[in-house]
């Protein structure tokens, strides 16, 4: 039997990557020529300044760019891909005026497969490599989504949206049809692409699920090991409609925990208006909170308070919200973060920033150990990212990157060394 060698591949660049900083806050390590080699499997070899003669094979000579992580978007809604930028007012009305209307299109495979093309290259573009996606609640239009990821080469954990209340007709689907269908996705896609694609349990959010679909989802969550995946305390009328669906909890948190789709598994979006009690207990379980600022500052939902999970060490992971994010793109998205921050008085350094959209969204997530930052042994998930000439030294890059992204353009992206993007011009 002849076993299939694809010979280590070498790439020459600068070199940005984050670095967490003893006792907290966030560095970067970066390398004006470097050498980036990947070996068979996808992995990192080796990350060194460039020496002649240093590897022996062909060389591909990506500078002036800047290798760096890929992206990772760890919220974003697939089917809100064309309805980006809606002003439809805040979260509940934005919901019935421009989501849900343009949600019901899904249940026509050909428009699913049509803008699950769209959504892969917009990410491409945008330079994520990694994205967390919630699809509709119907499962064709999930397959095509998990058919688009595979044929983009992304790495991608997505799930069905669960919804059986509260919602229009059509995207209303009971429990007993729902987690069959979730079960069958599970063993179609779970762990497909060679172990890049994922399922995630997505029930919408409390105000949107009753308490047997979120019992059932739980338990397929707990039978596979999956990800979980909902938005909690995004805004006050929200949280007083998810009281209202289930009087039997304590409060918002209290009802994914109850149900048990609360574990160390679970991205919590938004997070604006919880209590102590429920930051205390987030942090009891290793949960983790997704922060959508750009979101929030669309639907004026509020402005999140990265303090309160600072201070109890959760993990923090960064996400676009797209379509109540204004952009796919993740710079958009820190940009935002620092803004956001700024309202609470407190000014997040661009390396911090950087940090939170690759290795901290990365440990967040789950996969901290396999990507999020260009080291040894993680999986070479990069991108090449071409600066105007006169950006020159780490600082320099990190605030162009951060904060003006236009200057900044995403030249190739690599997923496990090979190439899956490259900018058209
Ligand atoms: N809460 C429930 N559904 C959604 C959604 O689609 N987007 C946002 N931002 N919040 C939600
Ligand atoms: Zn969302």
């Amino acid at each position: 039997m002849t076993i299939a060698h694809r010979p280590p591949r070498a790439y020459r660049g600068r070199l940005l990557t984050p670095l967490a900083a003893p006792g907290g806050g966030a560095a970067v390590r970066y390398l004006d020529d470097a050498l980036l080699v990947v070996d068979e499997r996808g992995r990192i070899a080796q990350v060194e300044p460039f020496a002649l003669g240093a590897f022996r094979g062909p060389v591909l000579d990506l500078r002036p760019a800047v290798l760096m992580p890929g992206f990772i978007d760890a919220h974003v809604h697939f089917p809100q891909t064309r309805v980006i930028g809606s002003a439809s007012g805040p979260l509940l009305d934005w919901l019935e005026r421009s989501v849900f209307p343009e949600e019901v299109r899904f249940r026509d495979d050909g428009y699913a497969a049509l803008v699950a093309g769209e959504f892969t290259s917009r990410l491409l573009a945008s330079g994520t490599t990694t994205c967390v996606v919630f699809s509709s609640s119907c499962p064709g239009a999930t397959d095509q989504l998990f058919r688009a990821l595979l044929r983009a080469g992304l790495r991608g954990i997505a799930g069905l949206t669960l919804m059986d209340r509260n919602c229009p007709e059509a995207l209303c689907v009971p429990h007993d049809e729902a987690i069959p269908a979730a079960r069958d996705l599970v063993q179609r896609w779970h762990g497909a692409g060679d172990g890049l694609l994922e399922f995630a349990i997505t029930p919408r959010f409390a105000p949107s699920c009753s308490r047997p679909l979120m019992e059932a989802a739980a338990r397929l969550a707990l039978d596979h090991g999956l990800l979980v995946q909902t938005h909690i305390a995004e805004t006050l009328a929200e949280a007083e409609a998810a009281r209202r669906e289930h009087p039997w909890a304590r409060d918002y948190l209290d009802v994914y925990d109850r149900v048990g789709l609360l574990t160390g598994r679970t991205l919590l979006a938004h997070g604006i208006h919880l209590s102590s009690r429920e930051w205390d207990r987030i942090a009891e379980v290793g949960s983790s909170v997704v922060h959508c600022p750009d979101s929030n500052f669309f639907l004026g939902s509020g402005r999140m308070r990265l303090a309160d999970a600072r201070a109890r060490a959760v993990p923090v992971a960064l996400g676009s919200d797209v379509g109540a994010g204004r952009s796919f793109d993740m710079r958009r998205s820190m940009s935002s973060a620092f803004d956001n921050a700024l309202c609470h008085g407190e000014r997040l350094p661009p390396a911090d920033l950087f940090f939170t959209a690759t290795q901290g969204t990365a440990d967040a997530v789950g996969l901290g150990c396999v990507i999020g930052s260009l080291d040894p042994g993680k999986e070479a998930d990069f991108i090449a990212v071409r600066f105007p000439d006169h950006v020159l030294g780490a600082s320099e890059l990190l605030n162009h990157l951060v904060f003006a992204p236009e200057t900044a353009s995403v030249q190739r992206s690599f997923i496990r060394g090979k190439p899956i993007y490259s900018h058209q011009p």
